[in-house]
């Protein structure tokens, strides 16, 4: 780790108001935790406290302070996905990989963790590669989803790899579909919806395919920037339930059908999205 690059990352972030959890973010995505010695620097820099730095270090699931491998495999054990197989599963991971829940791999290629929800439920057992999504998994999948992963989920086509899958999404307002079969993303329909940041307002057109985080936008969105997204429709905001648990942002909320939604962080370059299947709001 260097001291300056520290300094540079945060000086990078240094007109944005709140932005510790995206100096963190920048910091991890470089070296894949959080040294000791960069939470110390972003607190003198910041003025916050050491503990303070911490607390948002260790409150986010996806900043670790440990080492972690170049991918990053997470399999539910949720009760959902606990009833539905989920225990054997994780060891068959354990026992292909040859390491514990926690470790990482000698060669630090992939570093497995075992985690409670996935906000998944329907679709467990649920296992996560670097922000995609595998619904059901058996047994017999685990060595495949091993080599995606080594491979590197980019360059696995999303229109036949079983990691994700399409879903139809409206309005949650007034429930108009928000599909577009005219503009395609990832070989199926694209969702249309209305994005706007910094005064301007565009089209953007996000992929359907769950765990793909394919985009196609009118307006060239700045990394990290947060948008608005509005119903091209009855131009209602989206409505925001619940903040990314990868970046802490809002995520904005798509309606399924009465009681699900599909929720994505509405930070430019953020993978956080989940689907919620008990959204009271969703009715
Ligand atoms: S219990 Fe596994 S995704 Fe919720």
């Amino acid at each position: 780790m260097s001291s300056e690059e520290i300094e540079k990352i945060i000086s990078s972030h240094a007109d944005r108001q709140g932005s510790i959890i995206a100096i963190l973010e920048t910091i991890q995505n470089r070296y894949r935790y959080l040294p000791e010695e960069a939470l110390r620097i972003v607190a003198r820099r910041t003025g916050r406290s050491l503990v303070d730095v911490y607390g948002v270090a260790t409150f986010y699931k996806a900043f670790s302070l440990k080492p972690r491998g170049k991918h990053l495999i997470s399999a539910c054990l949720g009760t959902a996905c606990h009833v539905r197989g989920g225990q054997a599963i994780a060891e068959e991971f354990m026992q292909q990989l040859q390491i514990t829940a926690g470790e990482t791999t000698p060669d630090k290629e992939i570093t497995f963790e075992t985690v409670n929800c996935l906000g998944a439920c329907a679709l467990g057992p649920t296992v996560v590669v670097d922000g995609h999504y595998y619904p059901h998994v058996t047994k017999s999948q685990v060595r495949e989803i091993i080599a995606d992963t080594l491979e590197g989920m980019e360059k696995i086509a999303a229109a036949t790899n079983r990691r994700i899958f399409p879903i139809h999404v409206a309005c949650p307002t007034c429930k108009k579909s928000l599909m577009d079969y005219d503009q395609r993303l990832d070989g199926h329909p694209s969702i249309k919806c209305v994005v706007s940041f910094n005064g301007r307002k565009g089209r953007l057109g996000l992929s359907s395919l769950y765990g793909s985080r394919a985009i196609a936008s009118e307006l060239e969105i700045p990394m990290n920037e947060l948008s608005r997204f509005y119903c091209p429709h009855c131009h209602e905001e989206l409505p925001h339930y619940s903040n990314c648990a990868e970046c802490g942002s809002p995520m904005a909320a798509l309606y399924i059908r009465a009681g699900c939604a599909y929720e994505v962080c509405t930070s430019r370059g953020c993978h956080g999205h989940l689907l919620n299947l008990d959204q009271t709001n969703m009715t």
